[in-house]
């Protein structure tokens, strides 16, 4: 099996192997597979490696065929892949194969791969592997004449058994509640309630595809909080049609960018800005809070914060992720990279439009999305 792998993986892997000759070794892939990474012993197919029972080999190493990683490597000369580094870097079932590897490894164990990054600097991704509960050690062997780098990652310590049966189930919960703006949408929810007694009027402006609004008509969180009375608005066409597909009883407004707002004065108890202000030229910005404190009386701004990130390794992956974040939208990352501010400079920017803080709630980088926000609730100075 050692044979058919890249020259670069089979001669660490071999290096490896004279330091720990009893190791039982689980080759798994070649790809991902729906349902989870499949492994294989010689000829011989093993389960789903989800079903391997916990602490079962020493050794696991990814066998990839020469055609995924050649086109691996054409996407991330492309920079098709938003972190370059391992090509399933940013994907669900990557992350949770992880976990299960995590689970399947015994104490010390090492798991070893390919990838086209060249370099730790290029390895950002590997960031995901600081699984909450887990310790990994990264080791790359660059093989810079073929453009490839063999990794390996040694597992430090362990967490109880138990944990790690758990972590494919805590993993896949992590990155469904990014994904669905579950997280976001708990964080302001307790700013979305109303003393009264009567409907809360909210105004989520830049509601995207309205997957963030949808949970307030969860059937849950409609029995606990009762019902709001909801307005989107939206500049992409397309992204309304979704919202308002998606919401059925919310009023969508599709508006032109930079247009005045078509709302009263005071027409809403609450304004959302959910991850808008920094897609926005630096220049519109004070001219939308503007609006936003007119139309409503509390304006909750959520926005990236990547100098939050608590270590240097960590700001660096943050700030990357956010760059590239800007790319799926149509804007040039260099250009829209400058306009993600920091914490002074977001709260430069209110008092400027004369808004005051009333209170800034740290929201944590998840695994899904390595980068910390931060929720502001801001009202007009008085
Ligand atoms: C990053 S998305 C956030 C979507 C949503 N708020 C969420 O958190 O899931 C930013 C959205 O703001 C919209 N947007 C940006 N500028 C806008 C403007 N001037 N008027 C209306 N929508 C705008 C964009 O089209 C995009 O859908």
């Amino acid at each position: 099996m050692l044979d058919a792998l890249h020259p670069v993986l089979s001669a660490s892997v071999r290096r490896s192997l004279e330091e720990m000759p009893d190791a039982e070794v689980l080759f798994i892939g070649p790809k991902e597979e729906i349902g989870g990474v499949k492994g294989m012993l010689g000829e011989q197919n093993l389960q789903s490696l989800r079903q391997c029972a916990p602490d079962s080999y020493d050794m696991l190493v990814e066998a990839r065929s020469e055609e995924v990683l050649a086109g691996a490597w054409e996407a991330r000369q492309n920079r098709f892949y938003p972190l370059g580094g391992h090509e399933f870097s940013l994907s669900n079932d990557f992350i949770i194969n992880l976990a299960s590897i995590s689970k399947v490894l015994r104490n010390g164990g090492k798991f070893w791969f390919l990838t086209s990054a060249s370099s730790e600097d290029e390895v950002l991704p590997f960031s995901f592997l600081a699984l909450p509960h887990l310790d990994w050690k990264v080791e790359v062997v660059p093989d810079a004449a073929n453009g490839v780098s063999a990794v390996c990652c040694t597992l430090n310590k362990h967490a109880s058994a138990d944990t790690l049966r758990r972590t494919p189930a805590v993993v896949a919960q992590e990155c469904l509640e990014e994904m669905s703006r579950k997280r976001y949408f708990d964080a302001i929810r307790p700013y979305l309630k109303n003393s009264t007694g009567e409907q809360l009027r909210v105004l989520d402006f830049g509601c995207g595809d309205g997957s963030l609004m949808s949970w307030a008509f969860d059937p849950q969180v409609l029995a606990e909080d009762g019902q709001r009375d909801i307005t989107l608005v939206e500049s992409n066409p397309e992204l309304a049609q979704r919202a308002a597909a998606r919401l059925g009883s919310a009023e969508v407004v599709v508006t032109e960018d930079g247009a005045p707002w078509p709302f009263e004065d005071g027409q809403f108890d609450v304004v959302i800005l959910a991850f808008v202000l920094h897609h926005m030229p630096l220049s519109g910005r004070e001219l939308l809070l503007a609006e936003s404190v007119r139309v409503g009386r509390e304006v909750l701004v959520l926005e990236d914060l990547p100098d939050a990130a608590a270590t240097l390794d960590a700001r660096r992956l943050a700030w990357h992720v956010t760059q590239e974040h800007f790319r799926p939208f149509g804007q040039d990352p260099d250009d829209y990279i400058s306009g993600v501010l920091s914490d002074d400079g977001w709260r430069h920017l209110f008092d400027e439009s004369s808004l005051e803080i009333l209170e800034a709630v740290p929201i944590p980088r998840s695994l899904r999305y390595p980068v910390p926000h931060v929720l502001y609730r801001l009202q007009a100075k008085s």
